[in-house]
């Protein structure tokens, strides 16, 4: 039984009601850290190696015990990558192939009519600083991409505006041909200006340029899904009714296999499920910010994927929250897993449907962060992360 699911847990989430986080449509990126079917079941790995060090760092794959797995030639990828990542392309000494086994046991879930691995990869941190101009480190940030597909991640999150069109063209040189089993999903509704300023770019037809200019600057004919971002908190009506419209239209002309709904309310979620399917919902939601958990339920009742954007927390104290936890470190320390990697697996463990897109600009985050999904949490640590960070946002 999922810790969602659980009557204790069940009854909190069910007794909150709905208001949709005031968040930013960019999450500015915290600095440089020291250092398609149902749910298949997991089956977890025993882990038997340390992969932190007394600093909390990490330090290694999960279990230099577990049985390697080669990762198989994955069709036109292949052109670039020729499969796994030798030694020499890891940041941390290790083959990609570790990662698959981990991200594997997490299983996978569908995203509309696709299924994807549910710890994916979300790109908006390969931008320059607060999401805008250039990466600092453009190898780098092309090697991550690589790297997360060579690991066996189908799932990359993006918009037109990170960049803007910079992380788009990142994906689209990295990756391109791409993979046939990779979701690339975007979201709509927000457009930079040249001084980095966001931006609503949210009329009906302003979303459909939005489609539009992603499909062309990924190089792709259609995206697995698109979100809606909803851009201020009004009470969805026609003006919601009119942009979901747009794309509804996008996907009956198959330039979108999904529609995603993003930043909303249950009410959003019921108004738009009254009009069309929905694909998936990502919202604000994370260990320390427990943001819309209502949003969560109703995607869980419905088979809905749910991806919380800011997995490691937002905005940076709320994330210092989690990465600098003492509880967290001390839980790592009997779990053999970083706080970061805690945050992550508590998500995995909270709800089948919940799919994660954590970012990063570096590949020892992204291996840190793949591996997440083998860590195994227990009855215990459920109790503990619960008592450590009880549910305190209210959703209306
Ligand atoms: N729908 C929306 O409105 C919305 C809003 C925001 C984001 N998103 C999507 O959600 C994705 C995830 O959100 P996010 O990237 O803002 O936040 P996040 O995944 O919670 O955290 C990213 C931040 O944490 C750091 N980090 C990553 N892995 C770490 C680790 N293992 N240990 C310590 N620090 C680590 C990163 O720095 P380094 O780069 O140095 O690793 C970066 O500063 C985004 O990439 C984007 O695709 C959607």
């Amino acid at each position: 039984m999922s810790v969602l699911d659980s009557p204790s847990n069940r009854h909190s989430f069910l007794a909150r009601s709905a208001k949709v986080a005031a968040v930013p449509v960019i999450a500015a990126p915290a600095p440089p850290t020291p250092t398609a079917c149902r749910a298949t079941p997991r089956s977890r790995p025993r882990r038997s190696a340390p992969r932190s060090n007394a600093q909390g760092h990490y330090v290694g794959r999960i279990n230099r015990n577990m049985p390697r797995r080669r990762i198989r030639a994955r069709g036109p990828y292949e052109h670039h990558h020729g499969g796994a990542c030798t030694n020499s392309d890891s940041s941390a000494g290790e083959t990609m192939s570790d990662h698959l086994h981990a991200i594997e046991s997490a299983g996978s879930y569908a995203l509309g009519p696709w299924h994807v691995r549910r710890i994916g990869y979300g790109a908006m941190q390969l931008a320059g600083d607060n999401v805008f101009g250039p990466p600092r480190d453009r190898d780098e940030a092309l090697r991550v991409l690589r790297a997360a597909v060579d690991s066996g991640v189908n799932h990359i999150d993006t918009a037109q505006y990170y960049g803007p069109v910079v992380v788009n063209e990142l994906i689209r040189e990295a990756l391109r041909p791409y993979p046939a089993d990779l979701a690339i999903v975007s979201k709509v509704s927000a457009r930079r200006d040249a001084a980095d300023a966001v931006l609503p770019f949210d009329e009906p037809h302003q979303l459909r340029q939005g489609i539009e200019e992603n499909l062309t600057t990924l190089g792709v004919s259609h995206l697995a899904a698109v979100n809606l971002r909803m851009m201020d908190q009004s009470t969805p009506g026609t003006r919601f009714d009119s942009q979901l419209a747009a794309l509804i239209q996008a996907r009956e002309e198959g330039l979108i296999d999904g529609i995603g709904l993003s930043n909303i309310s249950k009410r959003h979620l019921l108004r738009a499920l009254e009009q069309t399917e929905v694909a998936c919902v990502q919202n604000l939601f994370n260990l320390a910010d427990q943001s819309s958990p209502d949003v969560l339920q109703e995607c869980t009742n419905r088979g809905i994927a749910f991806v919380p954007f800011c997995p490691l927390g937002w905005p940076r104290s709320v994330q210092n929250q989690i990465l600098t936890s003492p509880a967290l470190a001390a839980l790592g320390n009997r779990l053999q897993a970083t706080p970061a990697q805690i945050a992550l697996a508590w998500l995995v463990d909270l709800a089948s449907n919940i799919l994660l897109i954590p970012g990063t600009r570096t590949r020892a985050h992204l291996a840190e962060n793949l591996d997440a999904a083998g860590v195994q949490l227990d009855e215990a640590s459920r109790a503990e992360l619960a008592r450590h960070f009880p549910v305190t946002r209210q959703s209306a």
